[in-house]
């Protein structure tokens, strides 16, 4: 059972930006572990910190392939390319949907719980979500970019 608790459009927390992590301790793995578990018990692919209340740059993000559970502290997009369409939702907007612009492909920089930096190359689906968890850690809400929302009913099938 996950302590932490999830957020919900409309609050400040999510629109603020969030601050740099610089201690890796085991405060900030029991944190990343309880985010991970929420995200899975609610369905998600992607969990930000402040989604959890907590105003630091965390993110976590799962889309089932195979990558894994992948662990986010102070990212940072140092390239992209291409561009891609598509549906997209967010944990603290249930049952919202739209259509968003992103990139197809970008390249992260960014340190696991230990504080070690790595790099990830991410394309489609998992750039997405990636720039969407990103995103969080700025207070940018993904529905200042949709394009146009979907009906009920139309994700469907
Ligand atoms: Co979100």
């Amino acid at each position: 059972m996950s302590k932490l608790k999830l957020v919900y459009h409309p609050n400040d927390v999510l629109e603020t930006e969030c601050e740099p992590v610089t201690q890796f301790d085991n405060k900030l793995a029991k944190l990343l572990n309880g985010m991970y578990d929420l995200m899975l018990d609610a369905d998600g692919v992607g969990l930000a910190a402040p989604q959890v209340g907590v105003l630091k740059q965390i993110a976590v993000v799962d889309v089932g392939d195979r990558n894994g559970k992948i662990e986010l502290i102070n990212p940072v997009i140092i390239e992209k390319r291409g561009e891609q369409i598509g549906p997209e939702g967010c944990l603290s907007f249930p049952d919202l949907f739209g259509e968003v612009a992103r990139a197809d492909y970008v390249k992260v920089r960014a340190q696991n719980r230990r504080g070690k930096p790595f790099f990830i190359e991410a394309k489609g689906f998992l750039a997405r979500a990636i720039q969407h968890e990103i995103d969080h850690l700025h207070g940018v809400l993904f529905t200042e970019k949709v394009l146009r929302y979907y009906e009920e009913g139309e994700l469907e099938g």
